[in-house]
Parts: C-alpha cells; sequence; structure tokens
C-alpha cells in the first residue's frame, strides 16, 4: 500500500497508541469525581490542555475539548452567531472553506444570519482589500480558514486578524491543516478562536480542540454538565485527550525536519512529473503553501477514473476533500479558484505526503501515471 492521502487523515503514531492504551487501562476515573482515580484522571486533561495550550502560545483557560475539528468549527461558528445576534447579523467567509465550515454558515442563513462569501484567487488566496470592502457595522464574526485542505493555499492569518482586532470584530480560523506545519501564536496573530484536530497530525479521529477566548463569555454548545469549565458538556474522552497531547508533543518536536522531509517529496514528485512528460499546472500557491497538501490539473485525465487505477495498485489519494471523495462532485474549491465550467475541477489529484512517504513510493506512482497517460495518448 502506498498512501498519499494525509491530508484526509493520517496514521496513529505507536507512541500514541501507547499512551492511549495505557489509559484507557488506567483512566477508567471519572474526571468529574472527587475520588482519588477521578482526581487523576482530571490532572492528565489539564496537564493535555497546557501542551495544547502551549503550541498556540494561548492560556490553559481558553481551550475546549472537543470530539472533531467540525464540532470545532461548529462551536465556533454558531454558538458564537447565537450569542451575538443582538449585536449583527453578518458574518463573513471564503468560498474555499471546509464544508464544517460551509455548512453551519448556511444553516445559519436559514436563521436569518447574512453571510458573505469572499471569493479567492487561482492560488487559492482572498484579497484583504475583498474583506475590507465586505466589512459592515453590523459584521459580527469571520471564519477564514488558515490553509485550504484541497490545495494547502495558506491565508494571511496575522494581517486578517490585526484588521479585525481595529475594527472589534471576532476572528475564527479553521487551522486543522496547518497546526502539523505552521508556527501559529493566537495573540500575535489576534485570533480568538481556533480550530484543531487530532487526526491530521497522527492522532486518534474524534477528538480535537477549540481554543476560543474566555473572556468573550461566549455560550456552550454542547449543553449539560459543567466539564470543561462549563463550556462544553459531556464526559471527557481522557485516553484520546492524553493522546492527543501525546500527537502535539511529536508533532511540535520534529516539526522542522517533518516539514522540510515532506517539502523535498513534493519538489520531487514535481520534478519526477516533470521528466516523464506528463503535462500538470499546479492549482495552489506552490511553494508557499503546507508542505504537504499538492494539488495538481493533470489536462484530459479525470480524476475519478485515475483514483480508481491508482486504489488497483494500492495507491491512495484523493481528489478533493475526504468528504467529497468518492463523490462525483467537482471540487469546490477548485471551482471557486478556477470558475465553475473549467475542467480543470474534475481533472485534479491531491497527493498529501507524510514524513514516512519516500521517492520509491513516487517513482511507482508516476511510472503507473505514465503508463495511463501513455496509453490514453497512444504514445507507446
Ligand atoms: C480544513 C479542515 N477543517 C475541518 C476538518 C474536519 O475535521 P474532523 O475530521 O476532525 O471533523 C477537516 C478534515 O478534513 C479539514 O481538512
Amino acid at each position: 500500500m502506498i498512501y498519499f492521502d494525509h491530508a484526509a487523515t493520517t496514521p496513529v503514531n505507536p507512541e500514541v497508541i501507547a499512551v492511549i492504551r495505557e489509559s484507557l487501562l488506567a483512566d477508567f476515573g471519572n474526571p468529574s469525581s472527587t475520588y482519588t482515580i477521578g482526581r487523576e484522571t482530571r490532572r492528565h486533561i489539564e496537564d493535555a490542555r497546557r501542551i495544547f495550550a502551549n503550541a498556540i502560545h494561548a492560556v490553559p483557560a481558553d481551550i475546549i475539548m472537543t470530539s472533531c475539528g467540525s464540532e470545532s468549527n461548529n462551536t465556533a461558528i454558531i454558538a458564537t452567531a447565537l450569542a451575538l445576534r443582538a449585536k449583527g447579523k453578518h458574518l463573513i467567509t471564503s468560498a474555499v472553506e471546509h464544508h464544517s465550515v460551509l455548512h453551519p454558515m448556511a444553516y445559519l442563513e436559514t436563521m436569518g444570519f447574512e453571510v458573505t462569501y469572499l471569493p479567492v484567487d487561482e492560488k487559492g488566496n482572498i484579497a484583504i482589500s475583498d474583506l475590507e470592502n465586505a466589512l459592515r457595522e453590523d459584521t459580527i464574526l469571520v471564519s477564514i480558514m488558515y490553509a485550504n485542505n484541497e490545495v494547502g493555499t495558506l491565508n494571511p492569518i496575522a494581517e486578517i486578524g490585526t484588521l479585525l482586532a481595529e475594527k472589534d470584530i471576532l476572528f475564527h480560523t479553521d487551522a486543522v491543516q496547518a497546526f502539523g506545519s505552521e508556527e501559529i501564536d493566537v495573540d500575535a496573530q489576534h485570533i480568538d478562536l481556533l480550530s484543531v484536530s487530532a487526526h491530521k497530525i497522527n492522532g486518534p479521529k474524534g477528538i480535537g480542540f477549540l481554543f476560543r477566548r474566555s473572556d468573550l463569555h461566549l455560550p456552550n454548545y454542547i449543553h449539560g454538565g459543567s466539564q470543561e469549565n462549563n463550556h462544553r458538556a459531556g464526559t471527557e474522552n481522557t485516553p484520546y485527550i492524553r493522546g492527543f497531547a501525546k500527537a502535539v508533543e511529536m508533532t511540535l518536536l520534529h516539526r522542522s525536519e517533518a516539514n522540510q522531509c515532506k517539502r523535498d517529496l513534493r519538489d520531487y514528485f514535481l520534478s519526477s512529473l516533470e521528466k516523464a512528460g506528463i503535462p500538470f499546472q499546479i492549482n495552489g500557491d506552490y511553494p508557499n503553501g503546507v508542505p504537504h497538501i499538492l494539488n495538481m490539473w493533470l489536462p484530459g485525465m479525470r480524476s475519478d477514473k485515475l483514483l480508481i487505477q491508482c486504489d488497483l495498485k494500492g495507491i491512495m489519494l484523493s481528489a478533493g476533500s475526504a468528504c467529497t471523495a468518492g463523490s462525483l462532485e467537482p471540487s469546490h474549491v477548485l471551482e471557486a479558484m478556477f470558475g465553475k465550467e473549467n475542467p480543470r475541477a474534475a481533472e485534479s489529484l491531491r497527493i498529501s505526503f507524510g514524513k514516512a512517504n519516500t521517492k520509491e513510493e513516487i517513482d511507482t506512482f508516476i511510472a503507473l501515471l505514465a503508463s495511463i497517460y501513455a496509453k490514453q495518448y497512444g504514445n507507446n
């Protein structure tokens, strides 16, 4: 098996598995209980909270454990909008966000909120001037992703944060694809809310966190018990929280070497594709985007057919985001970048690297692409 779909999810690090296993056995106490094993379990959760906070230069009180990146995004958007509806009903986002941002926005529209969807250029960047022009007296929240999950483009987060701080408008960023590779500083970048998910950084699926400034006094999204300092009800998933914390520690420890390794793989892939004589164009802001994502247009080669041929050879990758893979829907991100009728949206592949990928795996993949290309265009 050759796995080139690390933007969809990543394999769980063996050290993370060891922590989860140990925690499943030892931490069965309810963290809300006052007796010893409850208190011990709570201590582990608070240790993890400190690790998450340090990773983004935040304070632990502003970290809320969630069940995934999608929950973090839904909480950040829906709970904030409902809390501030007396102040205004206008929100701003971009056309290329993950569905866990776009769908909550659409849901809010059904409740009378108004949403502006900023366009992007051909590299996937929003224009700060578009954002400035879209701001209104009644704008309450702007949600712009840190890095795009399909093409890897990074947004100018500090610039957006500074602009919104001056106007006193809340800023949420979905950092699910950026956390693994980027240096995040919520204070320096003026971020009020930020979403992270464990399974993109070699942690388990089904656990994430939301950074949300507690001095904003925003309400709960999930109501019930008083867990998470009264910010999110539900008995905590201690083993996965601890596993996630381990994944964060490992990520930070190896971040710069992992980034370099992925950049090298990305460059090697592109030069090999060129050598093989397969025409392509990059979708995204290469080489400035996040190092693990490479998205390219292979003119005339339908991505749905390519994915099947790759799968038959044990090569796993994606055409769009994980949620749209498997369906024939063209990517909304590529449509926003290149227009609705552009064949590019149906002829592009996303390759996303992990640090365990090798140049030999790339060679195997390029050889397959070359043979498909030769068959299609009768070159052999
Ligand atoms: C940019 C982005 N946001 C949010 C999510 C959702 O995260 P989760 O799968 O943890 O709900 C993903 C996952 O694909 C993503 O890539």
